[in-house]
């Protein structure tokens, strides 16, 4: 123990999808830590101190349960972020990274300008030794801003030794949705870093909860690219078994056939074989292109457009699932009622970012559709954000309907979501879309009514037998 600092207080910058949940469980496992999770963003903070645990920024199964146990006793969230940083042995940077959307590497590569901003405020604001934890998914080499930053302030107090940081690089793999399982189980913790007694620090906080052999130490830059890498692979997987879901159509194949025969190679396994309407959340895309801006600033042109044909087939599913819908319904939906059942980017969030729903929408919009959507989960101020129609959102008389002008509805019954409409369109797969009475929505749809299923969640026979037309992801048996 004599060679680790000793930690009394943590404090994570950034209250978001990624602080929150992974303080939860850290102070969850740490009782005698104080964090405080510090945040910008009054909102977000009231939120999260909210009594109704049902109003926490982060929906996640489980964490309502730790967020009782915890806050208030050893877990803290507020906006006094310079007293935390001050106060604080170890500073999580959990602050967003978006792609850039103007100047140099718009589109590309990550806008760094809160991690930098986070940067200098720990640079003025601590004290002693602080060790700083790079927690957000960075650009490789971010490291070197972050030590940059804080170094200059190291050096200006060198005379009297008062002030010295270690930057360390600790990914995280959470998957929203199962976030807190991924935080309590977790495959494996990553910590990479050049000052050993720092990195040995940080373990030893997992090693309360996580056996010693799932802890990866490795140097700085190889634990930036390795989160990288992880999601670049899955992406890859996703686009792959994507790409194979439009031979399958086309060729009498069955892509979930395909992806059950080839995911029982254990040198391939079979998660992340799921075929659907491309993949989306916060970090795939820009992780990508992360990876792509990278190879380009080195030089690696063949590498570059390797990882950048990912996102291609990713944006190109979500395109033809459009035109698809589009060409069965006569080429034409101007004013036609579609529904839209899901919105959120995957089942079990309420997270929008990058939803392949958000793609979809747009262009059914373009086209002159009027939409339908539901969701579970996701607020229907969240679609109108997401969808940049930017209209006012007006409640309407009946309780379960938002409208927002008339071109677009969210809908809180899927049954009426469906009325009147020519076709819906599975999104997110939901489990009460398993689940429909389809001789109901029969009766209410227009004919001929089409459903959708970008999932392929529906059972087909069921729907056709209410003389329903469907159309289901990599399903090629029409061409039989
Ligand atoms: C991902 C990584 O899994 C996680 O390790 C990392 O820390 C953050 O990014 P997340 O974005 O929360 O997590 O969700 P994930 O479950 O990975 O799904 C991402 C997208 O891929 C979703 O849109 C999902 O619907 C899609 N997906 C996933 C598929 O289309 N098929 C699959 O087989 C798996
Ligand atoms: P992630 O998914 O990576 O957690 P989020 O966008 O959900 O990202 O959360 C990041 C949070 O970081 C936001 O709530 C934002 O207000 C906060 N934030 C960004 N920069 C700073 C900063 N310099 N100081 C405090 N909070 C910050």
């Amino acid at each position: 123990m004599e060679n680790l600092y000793q930690i009394k207080r943590i404090c994570c910058v950034g209250a978001g999808y990624v602080g929150g949940p992974t303080m939860a469980v850290i102070a969850d496992n740490c009782p005698e830590i104080e964090i405080n999770v510090v945040d910008r963003n009054v909102e977000r903070i009231k939120s999260w101190n909210s009594k109704d645990l049902s109003k926490l920024p982060v929906f996640e199964k489980g964490l309502s349960e730790i967020i009782s146990r915890t806050r208030d006793k050893n877990l803290f969230f507020n906006t006094q972020i310079d007293f935390a940083i001050e106060n604080a042995d170890m500073i999580f940077i959990s602050v967003n990274t978006p792609i850039k959307s103007i100047g140099l590497g718009a589109g590309q590569t990550s806008d760094l300008k809160w991690v930098e901003s986070c940067a200098r405020q720990i640079s003025i604001k601590a004290k002693g030794h602080t060790i700083v934890v790079e927690k957000s998914t960075l650009p490789v080499r971010t490291a070197k801003t972050i030590k940059d930053i804080l170094f200059a302030s190291e050096d200006q107090l060198a005379v009297n030794n008062k002030k010295t940081f270690s930057v360390l690089s600790n990914p995280e793999f959470l998957a929203e949705g199962s976030a807190i399982s991924d935080l309590e189980e977790p495959d494996r913790i990553l910590i990479g870093g050049e000052d050993s007694k720092s990195i040995d620090t940080l373990a030893a906080i997992y090693c309360k909860w996580v056996p010693l052999e799932k802890i990866i130490k490795t140097n700085l830059w190889s634990s930036e690219l390795s989160k990288l890498t992880s999601n670049a692979f899955l992406a890859q997987r996703i686009s792959s078994i994507n790409s194979i879901s439009a031979i399958c159509e086309a060729s009498g194949a069955d892509v979930y056939e395909v992806a059950n025969a080839v995911g029982k190679d254990s040198r391939i396994g079979a998660k992340f074989l799921k075929p659907g309407p491309g993949f989306g959340g916060s970090c795939f895309k820009k992780d990508i292109l992360n990876l792509v801006y990278l190879c380009n600033f080195f030089g690696l042109k063949e590498v570059a457009n390797f990882w950048e044909s990912i996102v291609n087939i990713n944006q190109w599913q979500q395109d033809r699932i459009y035109k698809k819908i589009v060409e069965s319904l006569f080429g034409n939906i101007s004013g036609k009622k579609i529904a839209i059942l899901g919105f959120a980017f995957k089942a079990g969030t309420n997270d929008t970012r990058e939803s392949p729903a958000i793609t979809i929408s747009r262009n059914l919009l373009i086209e002159g559709a009027e939409l339908a959507i539901h969701d579970p989960k996701v607020q229907s101020e969240q679609i109108a954000s997401s969808l940049e129609y930017g209209y006012e959102i007006k409640e309407s008389d009946s309780q379960d309907l938002i409208t927002n002008e008339r071109r677009w509805r969210f809908y809180k019954d899927i049954y009426k979501a469906a009325e009147d409409s020519h076709a819906l369109i599975i999104i997110t797969e939901w489990n009460e879309y398993r689940e429909l009475d389809w001789e109901k929505i029969s009766k209410k749809m227009y004919k001929p009514s089409w459903v959708f299923d970008t999932r392929g969640i529906l059972d087909k026979s069921n729907i056709q037998k209410y003389g329903i037309k469907i159309w289901q992801l990599g399903d090629g048996s029409g061409n039989d």
